[in-house]
């Protein structure tokens, strides 16, 4: 039984390349559909060839747009090679629009679709991410929570219990597999000037934040007073979302070192040596809990609120003071948490799962 995997950003790669490379050593039969959804050579091939993962065998390239024209010629793309490979399963990623077209072209057809990372809340409708997540669990017929909380909502929200499984989160399984390599690999530390445990790391690219030019000239400021009056280097890989829109706001910030987003291996080094990470993105909170490196996030709320109980993560929004304040709180957080996320084997029980089934 052929098993389509769909990805688009970013993200979805790092976290599908465990499922990737077991479905590769177990000679399945299996092909990999590119959205297009990222394309420029930092967001999107660099994870390809630094993962050693094969060349998808289709990419549909529909590159940037509003989230109705990006979604319509997702859907349009893949439907067509879906009906020509006719594969038994689909299995998409995480809460982007490529997500949410591969979730939706495919249950139309009536292929079955297999959701990794499912039932996430964050409870806030007016995040593209949070309607992705929520249409796409309820289009899917195997949901892998990577949590017992998310087994929870989900249950919650009527989801059948014989589709939802536990997994564990694959980004365990991506950090475990590339964190030797990432520490004896290029010394980033070295080409920045920063010492372990003597800088932050900063990422924020998120819609709510960054399109919003007070929103984000509030956390640049925040950010900014961090670097002056905790007198530690921050650097912040900057997603060409957040470049376009510094840049259109006319948003200067000050203190703050600007980098070209890193490759995978260079950006866990980065979070596994930094005093403190502070971002919205949603991988980047996970991997700094999986690492033991305290988060600030800088949103409103979070879908990962084990984040948060274990101790490893605090809410901070978009005031600058705020920002500092939590900075500060979480700073010297010496405690050590366990991981919510599993134990590195996600991948390997959602391939058993579905090959158990019939369907791949
Ligand atoms: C998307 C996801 C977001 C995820 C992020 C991962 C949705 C709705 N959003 O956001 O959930 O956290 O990916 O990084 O799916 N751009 C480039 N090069 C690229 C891709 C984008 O320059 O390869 C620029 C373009 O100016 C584009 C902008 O970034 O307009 C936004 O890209 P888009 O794919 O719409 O959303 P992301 O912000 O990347
Ligand atoms: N990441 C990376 N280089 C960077 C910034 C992030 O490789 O410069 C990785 C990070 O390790 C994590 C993933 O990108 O695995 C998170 O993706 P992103 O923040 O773009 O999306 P989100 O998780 O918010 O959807």
């Amino acid at each position: 039984m052929k098993i389509a995997i769909i990805l688009g950003t970013r993200p979805e790669i790092i976290k599908m390349a465990p499922l990737i490379n077991i479905y590769r050593q177990n000679r399945a039969d299996f092909f990999l559909l590119h959205t297009g959804q990222h394309y420029s050579y930092q967001l999107d091939k660099v994870f390809f060839d630094q993962l050693k993962l094969p060349r998808p065998e289709y990419n549909i390239d529909v590159g940037s747009s509003s989230h109705a024209e990006q979604t319509g010629k997702m859907l349009i793309g893949i439907e067509k090679i879906l009906l020509k490979e006719k594969p038994a399963t689909v299995l998409v990623e995480g809460d982007t629009n490529s997500v949410l077209a591969g979730a939706l072209a495919a249950a139309k057809l009536g292929v079955k679709v297999g959701h990794v990372e499912a039932g996430l809340r964050s409870y806030d409708r007016t995040m593209p991410e949070e309607l992705n997540r929520v249409l796409t669990d309820h289009l899917s017929d195997y949901l892998f929570a990577p949590t017992p909380k998310a087994r929870q909502i989900l249950l919650g929200e009527g989801i059948d219990e014989k589709k939802v499984f536990v997994t564990g989160n694959t980004i365990v399984d991506a950090v475990m597999q590339n964190l030797e390599l990432a520490k004896n690999g290029k010394d980033m530390m070295r080409e920045l000037k920063v010492k372990t445990g003597q800088y932050f790391l900063v990422t924020l690219h998120r819609q709510e934040n960054v399109d919003n030019a007070a929103r984000f000239g509030s956390i640049l400021e925040g950010l900014s007073k961090i670097a002056l009056q905790l007198k530690l280097p921050v650097i912040y890989p900057i997603h060409p979302r957040s470049r376009k829109k510094m840049s259109e706001f006319g948003l200067k910030p000050e203190n703050l070192t600007l980098i070209e987003p890193l490759d995978f291996l260079g950006f866990l080094q980065m979070e596994n040596n930094a005093r403190l990470i502070l971002t919205d993105s949603g991988g980047v909170q996970e991997e700094a809990c999986i690492l033991g490196v305290p988060c600030v996030t800088i949103r409103d709320n979070t879908e990962r609120p084990e984040t948060l109980e274990v101790g490893a993560n605090v809410l901070a929004g978009a005031s600058s003071e705020r920002i500092v304040e939590c900075a500060r709180l979480m700073l010297d957080k010496k405690d050590k948490w366990v991981n919510p996320f599993g134990d590195g084997k996600a991948a390997e029980r959602i391939v058993k799962i579905i090959t158990e089934a019939g369907n791949g």
